[in-house]
Parts: structure tokens; sequence; C-alpha cells
């Protein structure tokens, strides 16, 4: 198992915002969080860390990945799930993970996630 941690300032996600717009939001998020989160950027603070916190559980190394390749979304109870797609499930396959599931919280001008990667084929989970 292996476990990613990170947090970003919602005035980091408010600059890159002002600075680049719909270009920064739609390299970064996909349509489902952009729908999920609209006007809401501490929450796009949150999934960014749930992005950043994913890459630490892969062991990213040299790999480049697309930062839509992962994904949060949100079920209607309101718990965050990860998903992966492209280059981030290519390289969880090669990591031997299964799943990977993350918890999410916002307060005081920050964004924290954290992110379990878990193993292919441990029935205790
Ligand atoms: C789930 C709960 C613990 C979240 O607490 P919180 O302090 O408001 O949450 P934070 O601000 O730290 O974090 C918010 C994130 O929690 C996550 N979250 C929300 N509901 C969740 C759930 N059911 N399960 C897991 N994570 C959840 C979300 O990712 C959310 O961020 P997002 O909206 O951007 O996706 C809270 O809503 C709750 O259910 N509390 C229980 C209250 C209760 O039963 N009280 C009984 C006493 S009588």
């Amino acid at each position: 198992m292996r476990i990613g941690l990170d947090l970003v300032s919602v005035e980091s996600v408010n600059a890159s915002i002002a600075a680049h717009g719909p270009r920064y939001l739609h390299r970064t998020y996909t349509e489902q969080e952009l729908s999920e989160c609209a006007g809401q950027p501490h929450r796009l603070a949150a999934r960014f860390a749930a992005k950043e916190a994913a890459m630490k559980a892969l062991d990213r190394g040299d790999e480049a990945l697309p930062w839509t390749s992962i994904a949060v979304h949100s079920e209607p109870s309101g718990r965050p799930t990860l998903h992966l797609s492209g280059a981030a499930a290519e390289l969880a396959r090669k990591r031997g993970i299964a799943r990977l599931e993350c918890s999410l919280t916002h307060d005081g001008g920050f964004g924290a996630a954290v992110v379990v990667a878990l193993p292919a084929g441990d029935a205790s989970v």
C-alpha cells in the first residue's frame, strides 16, 4: 500500500484562473470536476491536492501524467471517489495498484487531500 498527501492554497488556484482562465481550468480539471465545483475554488484546490497526492501514491517518477488523467468525482452523499484514465491508469497497472481511495478537506484558505493506493490482489480491502 502507498499513500500520498498534498496541500494547495485557494489563492494559488485563484491566481491560475486569473492568469490563464479556461486554459488552466480545462488543462487541469475534467468537465465533471468543473461542473461539480463551479464557482467554488476551495473545492478545486482540494481536487488539485488530490491529483498531486495521487501522483505521490502512484510513485510517478519520470512519467508525465496529464492532470485530467486523475479525477475526483463526488457521490450523492458527498463522498469523493478517485478515477484514473489514460497515462495514470496505465501507470497504476504498472505499479500493481488496483484502486485509489481519497479523502478531501478545505478550510482556512487551503484544500488538502490524502490518497491511498491499494495493491491488486489484497483481499483485506
Ligand atoms: C462528511 C463530514 C464528516 C464532512 O465534514 P466537514 O468537516 O464538513 O468536511 P470538510 O470541510 O473537512 O471536507 C469537505 C469534504 O468532505 C468530503 N465529504 C463530504 N461528504 C462525505 C462523505 N459522506 N464521506 C466521505 N467524505 C465526504 C468531500 O470531499 C468534501 O469536499 P468536496 O465537497 O469539495 O468534495 C460531515 O459532512 C458529516 O457527515 N458529519 C457527520 C455529522 C453527524 O453525523 N453528526 C452527528 C452528530 S449528532
